[in-house]
Parts: C-alpha cells; sequence; structure tokens
C-alpha cells in the first residue's frame, strides 16, 4: 500500500461500469450488500450523470479506481422561503488501499468546480461520516440534530384534533407508499431550510428500501400513516421494531423517518409509536432542535436527547448564495471572507438584505466583519449564529454592531434539517 500523493484523474464513471464503481464506496464504508440482492436500488438513487471516480495510476501502468462520489440536485428551501437548487454530495468514500493519498481532495475540488461553474447551484451540503473530515474543504456545520431515547408510554401535552385523526400501521411497500408518502414529505418541507425535496423517484424509494443489511436482525421496515377524516395524508413515520439494543428490555421501536404536517399529525404519530405493545423504548430519527416533539413531551429529559452535527453546508458561488436567501431583519454590512479553496468567494463583499431580497457585490471599503467561508457556511441556513461564531474567536467583528445586526439577520426562526440522509 503507497502513501506517496499520485495523480488523481476525476471523472465521470460510464454508465457500464457504475455496478461495480458502488463496490468502491463499500469498501470505504465497510458495507456490504448481500450476495444476490440487486442493486438496483442504490444505482437508482444516484443521478448517473453526476457519479464520479477519482482514478489513480496502478502498478501495472493502468488505471485503476480509487473513490468515487455522487451528486444529486435537489430544491432546497433557505430562510425567508425562496428555493434553490443545492447540489446534495453523497456516497464519498475511497477505497482503503488509497486513502490518505489525496483522493478525496481531488474529488471534492472536482465535485465544487463542477457545481459552481457548470451546474449553478450556489452551494453543495451533506452528511459527513465522520466530523473531522469536511471542514478543511470550506463546509461549516449548518445544522444540529437530537437523537432520543423515549420510553415507552412518555406523556405528551395534549394538541386539539388530534384525536380526529386516523392512524393506519402496514408493511412499507415502496411501490404503493413511495410517491404518497414523498408529497407529504413536500409539504411537510416549506419553510425547512436545508430541508431538500427528493429529487427522483429512485429517491423517493431508497427511503422505503430495506435489505437485510438495514435491518441488522429486527423486521421488515413498516409505516405508520395519519390521515385526516377526508383521506388527506397528514404525517407519516417509517419504523421497525428490534430485540437487539437492550438484553434487558423486550423490543426497541426504532423509527428511521418521521414527517408531520401540523402539531395534531405530530401528537398522532408519536403517542401510537410510543404505547406498541412489548416496547420498551422509542429511538428517534436526526431531528431538528425545535422540533415539536420536544415541546410536546412532559418529560422531555427521560428521552435523553443526544446532539449530533447534521448538514454541513460549503458556499460554492457566494455572492449567488447570499442573494438567494432572504435575511430576518435589514442589513448592510461589508464582509471579508477567506476560501483557500475557490479565490473566487475570497475578498469583500457588501451584503445588503431584506425580507424581500438581497445583493451581494464587491466593495474596497474596510470590512465590518471578517471570516472564513466556513463560517459563513455555518451561519448561512440561519442556524448557527455569526455571534456565537464570533464569541468562539471563528468570526472577528470590527464592528460590534454590525455583527449583532448580521446576526439577527441570517438568523431564521426554523432551525435548518434534513428530513433525509444523503
Ligand atoms: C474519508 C475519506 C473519504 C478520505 O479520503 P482520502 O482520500 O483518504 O482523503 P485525502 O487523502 O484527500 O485527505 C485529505 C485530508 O483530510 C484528512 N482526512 C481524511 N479523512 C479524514 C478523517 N476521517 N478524519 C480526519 N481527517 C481526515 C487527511 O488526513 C488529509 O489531511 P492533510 O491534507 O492534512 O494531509 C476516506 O478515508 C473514506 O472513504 N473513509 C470511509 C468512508 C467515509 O468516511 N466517507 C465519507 C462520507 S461523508
Amino acid at each position: 500500500m503507497s502513501t506517496s500523493r499520485p495523480t488523481v484523474r476525476v471523472s465521470a464513471i460510464p454508465r457500464p461500469d457504475a455496478p461495480s464503481a458502488l463496490q468502491a464506496a463499500q469498501w470505504a464504508f465497510a458495507l456490504e450488500t448481500d450476495p444476490g440482492e440487486p442493486i438496483d436500488a442504490h444505482l437508482d438513487f444516484l443521478d448517473l450523470d453526476r457519479f464520479h471516480g477519482g482514478y489513480v495510476p496502478g502498478p501495472d501502468g493502468t488505471e485503476r479506481l480509487a473513490g468515487v462520489y455522487a451528486t444529486l440536485s435537489a430544491d432546497c428551501p433557505l430562510p425567508g422561503g425562496t428555493i434553490v437548487p443545492s447540489a446534495n454530495l453523497t456516497w464519498v468514500g475511497v477505497h482503503p488501499r488509497d486513502r490518505r493519498r489525496g483522493v478525496l481532495t481531488a474529488m471534492i475540488r472536482h465535485h465544487l468546480d463542477d457545481v459552481r461553474t457548470h451546474r449553478g447551484e450556489p452551494f453543495s451540503i451533506l452528511f459527513s461520516a465522520e466530523p473531522a473530515i469536511y471542514g478543511r474543504f470550506g463546509y461549516g456545520l449548518a445544522s444540529t440534530i437530537a437523537f432520543l431515547k423515549i420510553p415507552r408510554g412518555a406523556a405528551l401535552r395534549d394538541v386539539a384534533g388530534a384525536d380526529e385523526l386516523v392512524v393506519d400501521i402496514e408493511y412499507a411497500d415502496a411501490d404503493h407508499h413511495a410517491e404518497p408518502l414523498a408529497r407529504c414529505f413536500e409539504a411537510s418541507a416549506a419553510g425547512r431550510p436545508g430541508c431538500t425535496i427528493r429529487p427522483t423517484p429512485g429517491t423517493r424509494r431508497y427511503a422505503l428500501y430495506d435489505p437485510p443489511l438495514n435491518r441488522r436482525g429486527a423486521e421488515t421496515l413498516r409505516v405508520l400513516t395519519v390521515t385526516a377524516p377526508g383521506g388527506d395524508l397528514r404525517g407519516y413515520a417509517l419504523f421497525r421494531r428490534s430485540r437487539r439494543h437492550d438484553p434487558e428490555s423486550p423490543v426497541t421501536v426504532e423509527v428511521t423517518e418521521a414527517v408531520a404536517r401540523d402539531a395534531a399529525a405530530t401528537h398522532a404519530i408519536w403517542s401510537r409509536l410510543l404505547d406498541l405493545d412489548l416496547s420498551s423504548h422509542v429511538l428517534t430519527p436526526g431531528l431538528p432542535p425545535d422540533d415539536a416533539l420536544l415541546h410536546l413531551l412532559v418529560d422531555a429529559r427521560a428521552a435523553h436527547p443526544r446532539l449530533s452535527d447534521g448538514l454541513w453546508l460549503r458556499l460554492a458561488d457566494l455572492p449567488a448564495a447570499l442573494t438567494a436567501r432572504r435575511y430576518a431583519t435589514g442589513v448592510d454590512v461589508t464582509l471579508e471572507v477567506t476560501d483557500a479553496l475557490l479565490p473566487s468567494n475570497a475578498g469583500r463583499w457588501h451584503l445588503v438584505g431584506t425580507t424581500d431580497g438581497a445583493t451581494c457585490t464587491r466593495t474596497d471599503a474596510e470590512p465590518q466583519l471578517s471570516l472564513d467561508v466556513r463560517e459563513l457556511g455555518s451561519a448561512y441556513l440561519g442556524g448557527v449564529s455569526l455571534a456565537a461564531l464570533a464569541a468562539a474567536g471563528l468570526v472577528t467583528a470590527h464592528d460590534p454592531t454590525a455583527l449583532a445586526t448580521a446576526s439577527v439577520a441570517f438568523s431564521s426562526p426554523v432551525a435548518p434539517w434534513s428530513a433525509w440522509s444523503f
């Protein structure tokens, strides 16, 4: 295994090679599909025009595939209600044989150049397998998620209308459920910054993809639906029950996705999940820190909230990104931004933003705030305060009033979150 830095060529993976290229990612993630398991679901999840490989010279003079990455373009709600296409980076993996030789670095450079130059997507977002990987590439942590382990029978505060909703539980079936659930998902995502919409039938079916590997001994995926008396789907949860988490407790209910369009649906979903026979606990997926469930639980402390990193965001085209979103209050500020990877983002910018629109132009004026593109990425969706970053020494405020105003202007009343992992 060589540790020298080879020349890495990054290019689109020819379609016939896509199935074998998935193996590079499986090597990276220590995952293996069962022999005989169709891999169509994985391939359908990807946009094969944006499935790229990092190739390095092999010992015999030919090239070999060392790593892969994939991009999905998805509509992304922003603070203030605008929607732009984001570049959702996924399936990033480098074969263990070729790790730490610059393959990821080459692929990220390629991805950001493609996003900025050819696709018109102002930023890239991702979930990171390990939190220490992406900061060096200018990705900032833009959202936090909370995992709960809720005891069975935990009480919820009352919500008007919850009792009128009809709750059903059945086997999850992609053919039957994928599109109705996706429509419900899309309606719930409106107004939630960062909650991109699954863009293709393949990504929508993938939510219900349920191979034995995902189950790890648990039952097959089930769906709980919540419907208004007129038949309108108001929310759903995907879950499976397992006995493996705690040998002293009979059954754990693992929820992989929960979507509610209003408070009554939230109540109906969780009150039923918290009352399943034989169970001891319900494990939630990563929820936004302002999720309604946290306010409905009478004893949230008993759910042992555990915080983790959610979305990471990297500005690819700074002025396009800053003008795409809206601002909670009027802001007129000069930013000095450093960006080691994308010089087109670096320099001084004059941002004027309101609740209705924004302009962002180059300027020679003295900066009021200085920060790296990573910190701007953190603040972009409104979930991380510029003032908090300044308190950590990551933003320099030459003008404290500008920091206070910009912190309010960049904030969002709704915490950023993605309801699905990609
Ligand atoms: C994470 C991964 C993609 C890195 O690929 P790689 O080709 O080894 O990365 P590079 O060689 O380009 O490393 C670039 C820099 O990041 C650092 N780095 C890479 N992976 C890191 C990690 N997991 N934690 C901390 N630093 C990491 C390297 O040390 C290197 O630092 P340097 O520039 O100071 O030398 C690869 O190890 C992998 O596939 N891991 C398992 C799957 C995974 O985590 N994928 C990411 C999914 S979001």
